[in-house]
């Protein structure tokens, strides 16, 4: 599994304003969306595309186009939907398949309660929006269904990471995992708490996003 951390001064800007205890939700949502088309854009970095000729009004040029089948988005319920239309701005023909877990506050065990999937991912690059990568336990569920699948790449986009949450993922799809593993994130944090909540962080991203249930 490859870990990339966005390096990038307008990402750390709009990363920084989104943790402030101070952001309300409707300008965290669009700090979120942001920040996802700034972090899609290196995440479909290596997505497939096949040669084509294109007519300009002088003369013929050569060109590329994204490969059919096209790539699926995953946002992961609840949060992953405020990444949603970020990421559709810059791959607005892919299709768009869903995953619920709930994760249990008490033992940190995340559940799967939703799973709408093509059946056959074979040929597709998988890109998974959710915007915490804390336990790992999620993230690492999801990409199981999305290699049992035949996803030919699979991408996890967040806005924050734990050490411990890229540890875990990283022991479950190594270097040597037959498809290529991507985790781009805005930013790394230091660790995670007793709850299980990434620290320094964000709190809550889903009740931030929506408000508190
Ligand atoms: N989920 C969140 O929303 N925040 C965290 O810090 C960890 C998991």
């Amino acid at each position: 599994m490859q870990t990339l951390v966005a390096d990038h001064p307008l990402i750390a800007h709009k990363l920084t304003a989104l943790r402030d205890i101070n952001t309300e939700t409707p300008v965290f949502r669009s700090l979120t969306d942001e920040l996802v088309t700034l972090l899609a854009y290196e995440a479909t970095r290596d997505v497939r595309v096949e040669h084509v000729s294109v007519q300009t009004p002088l003369a013929l040029a050569d060109g590329v186009k994204l490969t059919r089948p096209a790539p699926l988005v995953i946002p992961v319920l609840r949060a992953g939907i405020g990444m949603l239309d970020g990421m559709a701005r810059l791959l607005p023909k892919a299709d768009v398949g869903f995953v619920g877990l709930a994760r249990d506050e008490e033992t940190l065990v995340a559940t799967t309660y939703a799973t709408r999937l093509p059946a056959d991912l074979t040929g597709r690059d998988a890109f998974v929006l959710d915007p915490m990568l804390a336990t790992g336990g999620t993230l690492e569920v999801v990409l199981g269904m999305l290699a049992s699948r035949g996803a030919a790449s699979m991408t996890a986009i967040c806005l924050l990471a734990a050490p411990e949450g890229i540890a875990r993922v990283h022991a479950a799809f190594p270097d040597d995992f037959p498809v290529p593993v991507k985790v781009v994130a805005a930013g790394l944090d230091e660790r995670l708490n007793e709850r299980g909540y990434i620290m320094p962080g964000l709190g809550d991203a889903g009740d931030r996003l929506f408000g508190t249930i």
